[in-house]
């Protein structure tokens, strides 16, 4: 059985229905990217695994390691180990990136222990300057309010520190490379595999094959109106940088239509 198995997924947001039966299954170890035109539903799938209230499940499952995803909360989503780096991160004044943290570690380890007292603010700042080190932030970071008035690549770069912290088994990515610098993007690739291993699985959403030249896919799915139309290897991703997305469009032109 897959980690992730999303079976013939129907959402609709606001009564009109994005994703059309996508399926999609995702094992522990591997990673898939996924690509497709703006406005196919990329973002609509990963903000509906994460369980975001503005998109309805209409028809199909998603099961996370057997769990019907489906029936949990969000953050009941979160302790069963599914995270989203989003495209578009909020920022939130007045918390701290270290408070923020911290009180994401806290909560999940008092689910775990009801008795938990917290990690100690010794071990959690020895994690946080490791992670932090990691992805190349500057330690200030820590004290700032999370993502209020960090640029585009710091808001991604903040994405991957919280998804190190969190230790995820299903991380979800979108576009988490759009708006990195050259070298940002390296750095948070390298972030990305350093966390990557036998026991995660990662579903990065890109527009760039370039993304992929570091974190290299097991495989690379088209979406195209709501539903995966093809997949492949990490060649298809090239073929797609060479020929654009003419050809799927007219291969399933009666899909899209
Ligand atoms: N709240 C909403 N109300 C109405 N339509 C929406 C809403 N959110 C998304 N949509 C529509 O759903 C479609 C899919 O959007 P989505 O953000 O999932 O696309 P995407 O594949 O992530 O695109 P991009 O590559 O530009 O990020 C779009 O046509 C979008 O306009
Ligand atoms: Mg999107």
């Amino acid at each position: 059985m897959s980690h992730l198995e999303i079976k013939n997924l129907h959402v609709a947001i606001d009564g009109k229905e994005i994703l059309k039966g996508l399926s999609l299954a995702v094992n522990q170890g591997e990673i898939h990217a996924i690509m497709g035109p703006n406005g196919t539903g990329k973002s609509t799938l990963a903000y509906t695994l994460m369980g975001h209230p503005h998109y309805t499940v209409t028809q199909g499952e998603i099961l996370f390691k057997g769990q019907n995803v489906l029936e949990l909360e969000p953050d009941e989503r979160s302790q069963l180990g599914m995270f989203l780096a989003f495209q578009y991160p909020v920022a939130i004044p007045g918390v701290t990136v270290a408070n923020f943290l911290r009180t994401a570690i806290n909560a999940r380890r008092r689910v775990a222990d009801p008795n938990d007292k917290g990690i100690s603010i010794a071990a959690f700042r020895k994690m946080l300057t490791e992670k932090m080190t990691m992805l190349k932030m500057d330690p200030s970071f820590a004290g700032r309010y999370l993502n209020d008035g960090f640029s585009g690549g710091e808001k991604k770069r903040a994405e991957i520190l919280q998804m190190a912290t969190l230790t995820p088994e299903i991380a979800i990515l979108d576009e988490t490379d759009s708006g990195l610098d050259i070298d940002a993007l390296r750095i948070v690739a390298e972030g990305v595999n350093a966390l990557s291993g036998p026991e995660l699985g990662v579903l990065v959403i890109t527009h760039y094959q370039r993304l992929l030249n570091y974190i290299k896919p097991d495989f690379v799915h088209i979406m195209l109106d709501g539903r995966i139309v093809e997949s492949g290897g990490a060649d298809l991703a090239l073929h797609l940088e060479e020929q654009g997305y003419d050809w799927v469009r007219e291969k399933y032109e009666e899909v899209a239509a």
